[in-house]
């Protein structure tokens, strides 16, 4: 290993730096960094994705970041067949949703969609007139429309575009602003380029018609018109009893009822949510701003999901959310592995995908207030942590998961306790295959 070159150069200015290749900034960094040779080294293997094509993905690259995609199986998403590709870093994600889909699969989950609308806002601001202007844009409704549509005459070829607008006289702390929304239907695409292009079109018509001064001209990521559904039923003897799904229930008003307990509730369906948009090239801040905004709509942060008793005595659960994902543009048409994952979903417009991201939240948290109501989630997240401690301990090969296994065993995830375990296992001179877990407990190593 060749020795750090810290501090050659500490200056993040750097004229011309997204002129350079990854090659050239990658040894600028080391250099500011004082990375060495094989922290260079592994910056430069950039996996499946070819440096050329992230290189033209955003700026100043210099690496990729792998993360594990994990496959959801036993789905049965309106009576079709599904396995879900899921990018995420944390375990226990993928084995919740596939163990709330075993839970239910003789039934499957039901989905829907309202739509793929997706609203643009203009903010015009010191219209004289504001309630009076406002009339008089919803009045130019057609002249809009011929605007927006012209913007994309692609988009109106495959049954999109321009579908309605609202005006809004918004009152605020800079006095009242007219907000235009343009909404607009975007149909396989996620559409912030379609609905951003028509509103910075429109913009100098509406300063034009309102008077005012036309500032912001972006799509909202409250994608409202634009929301995804899912229902699933789980059997009582199914999911374990009265006892399990009362817990459930309990655990839904908690959140429906607590802000903060709503957070955590539906972090855990961003869990699911957010895996697949990841994997599948979508934009998962756009996504997530739209879930949390929506789980606020009411005034008050809340959840997500929604759980009930049917009149068979099951368990019911539901989910309703914007979903804001596409096929076409961005990162799912460019990258090698969201086209692949597509493919494993087999889905061919935005609106399928939508409906099995929306059924894989549900999943997700069903298997979440399911531990959370029975046994806690530790148990269940104790098997893969311990084997990432294993490897934080430098454990590899066999070793990891007979490092993890005895953690497990002796309630001492740690990663001292780790290292402990490590140095005693490599200190014996017998093979790890030839000893038994419960020699290696009793710390027998010889
Ligand atoms: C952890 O990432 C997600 C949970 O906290 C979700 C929940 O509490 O519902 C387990």
């Amino acid at each position: 290993m060749t020795a750090p070159r810290h501090g050659a150069n500490r200056s993040s200015r750097i004229a011309g730096f997204h002129r350079k290749t990854p090659a050239e900034r990658r040894d600028l960094v080391a250099a500011f960094a004082g990375l060495d040779d094989a922290a260079v080294a592994h910056l430069a293997n950039m996996g499946n994705l070819p440096e050329q094509l992230a290189d033209k993905m955003i700026e100043n690259v210099i690496a990729t970041m792998n993360v594990p995609i994990g496959v959801a199986i036993n789905l049965r998403i309106d009576d079709e067949e599904v396995m879900v590709p899921m990018a995420t870093e944390e375990s226990s994600v993928v084995a919740a949703v596939c163990n709330a889909a075993r839970q239910n699969y003789d039934t499957g989950f039901t989905t829907s969609v309202s739509g793929t609308l997706m609203i643009a806002q203009v903010q015009a601001v010191d219209v004289p007139d504001p309630y009076a202007a406002r009339l008089r844009l919803l009045g130019k409704r057609d002249e809009i429309k011929r605007i927006c549509d012209a913007c994309d005459p692609l988009l109106l070829k495959i049954g999109g575009g321009f579908q309605d607008m609202e005006a809004r006289v918004l009152d605020t702390l800079g006095g009242p602003m007219l907000i235009t929304h343009l909404i607009v239907d975007t149909r396989d695409a996620m559409g912030a380029n379609a609905v951003n292009t028509m509103a910075e079109k429109i913009a100098p018509h509406i300063a034009d018609w309102s008077g005012g001064r036309v500032f912001l001209r972006i799509l909202s990521n409250l994608a409202d018109r634009r929301l995804a559904r899912a229902q699933a039923t789980w059997k009582l003897d199914e999911i374990g009893g009265t006892s399990v799904r009362d817990g459930i229930i309990s655990a839904y008003h908690f959140a429906e009822a607590d802000p903060y307990r709503a957070a955590t509730h539906n972090k855990g369906i961003m869990n699911g949510i957010s895996a697949v948009v990841l994997a599948t090239g979508n934009d998962t801040r756009a996504v997530e701003a739209g879930a949390h905004a929506y789980a606020a709509r009411d005034g008050r942060y809340s959840s997500l999901t929604r759980y009930e008793i049917n009149a068979n005595g099951d368990l019911s659960g539901s989910i309703e959310l914007p979903l804001a994902v596409g096929l076409i543009g961005g990162a799912t048409k460019i990258h090698p592995t969201a086209q692949t994952c597509l493919k494993i979903l087999g889905v061919t417009t935005a609106e399928r995908l939508a409906r099995i991201i929306a059924a894989v939240g549900l999943a997700q948290n069903f298997s979440a207030l399911k531990a959370l109501a029975t046994t806690g989630i530790q148990a269940g997240h104790m098997g893969l942590h311990a084997q990432n401690i294993a490897i934080m301990a430098g454990a590899m090969g066999d070793e990891i998961d007979t490092v993890a296994k005895i953690l497990v065993e002796r309630k001492t995830v740690r990663i001292d306790a780790a290292q402990d375990l490590l140095s005693e296992l490599r200190r014996s001179s017998v093979p790890l295959q030839n000893r038994t877990i419960t020699e290696l407990q009793k710390g027998e190593t010889k």
